[in-house]
């Protein structure tokens, strides 16, 4: 299994921050969905600079939070405590998570997963199951292989599915698994698998260049 490596969020500042402080759309239907649900511990695995932690703790949820970056951690900490909201940080590999069987309700897990090899990703699906409660949820996002970064043969292929990102910025180093509609359905056969999306995320680079990357969102629930 590839060695994990945090991303390095030292290099992330000015528009790029902004851009990692905003929550994306799907945590707000998320929030709305787990709430009629009555899910309450909810862990955002793979935190960041917090974006999605200290949303959904505004929004009552006992929130973990989760991430192998001290940068990212720290940065999330000095952010909860600027917005006054309660968040058990902890600081560790997704490939080993550090919290008690059936503890959990609800995962954010978002452009997080991807970061491992193929066996990493197995492994990080057995965490999962472990940690959620019965009738759990997770939702994440993985790398679709229609996407750019599967197509650059410069990158090494560790595996079938994995190259590792060789690019300049916070994410070099870092392996990327990219999946299809089959491999996440072998993926995630223990789980039932709720809501399947591949999207595509347009956005201009720092040349004004229009570029794109596609990513499934998948919803799974622990329910089988
Ligand atoms: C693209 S950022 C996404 C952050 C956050 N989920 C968000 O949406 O703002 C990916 C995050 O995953 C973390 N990460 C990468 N590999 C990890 C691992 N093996 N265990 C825990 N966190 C990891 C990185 O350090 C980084 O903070």
């Amino acid at each position: 299994m590839i060695k994990s490596k945090e991303w390095d969020w030292k290099k992330v500042n000015g528009k790029q921050e902004e851009y990692w402080k905003e929550p994306s759309i799907e945590s707000f239907y998320l929030i709305n969905r787990w709430k009629k649900d009555n899910k309450k511990d909810f862990l955002d695995l793979g935190c960041g600079l917090g974006r999605h932690t200290i949303l959904f703790a505004k929004n009552g949820f006992n929130t973990r939070a989760f991430d192998l970056s001290e940068n990212a951690l720290k940065r999330a900490k000095e952010y909860a405590k600027k917005e006054q909201v309660d968040v058990e940080f902890k600081l560790g590999d997704m490939l080993n998570l550090p919290y008690d069987n059936e503890s959990i309700d609800c995962i954010l897990c978002r452009n997080v997963i991807s970061h491992t090899d193929t066996e990493g990703m197995r492994q990080i699906v057995k965490e999962l199951y472990r940690v959620l409660r019965h009738d759990g949820e997770v939702y994440l996002t993985l790398g679709s292989k229609e996407t750019w970064g599967f197509k650059q043969t410069d990158w090494p292929l560790v595996d079938p599915n994995t190259r590792v990102r060789m690019d300049e910025g916070p994410e070099k180093g870092i392996p990327h698994f990219y999946a299809d509609y089959d491999l996440i359905e072998e993926l995630f056969k223990n789980f039932n698998i709720e809501t399947i999306y591949q999207l595509e995320d347009f956005y201009k680079n720092e040349n004004e260049e229009l570029s794109s990357s596609k990513h499934y969102h998948v919803l799974i629930k622990k329910g089988k």
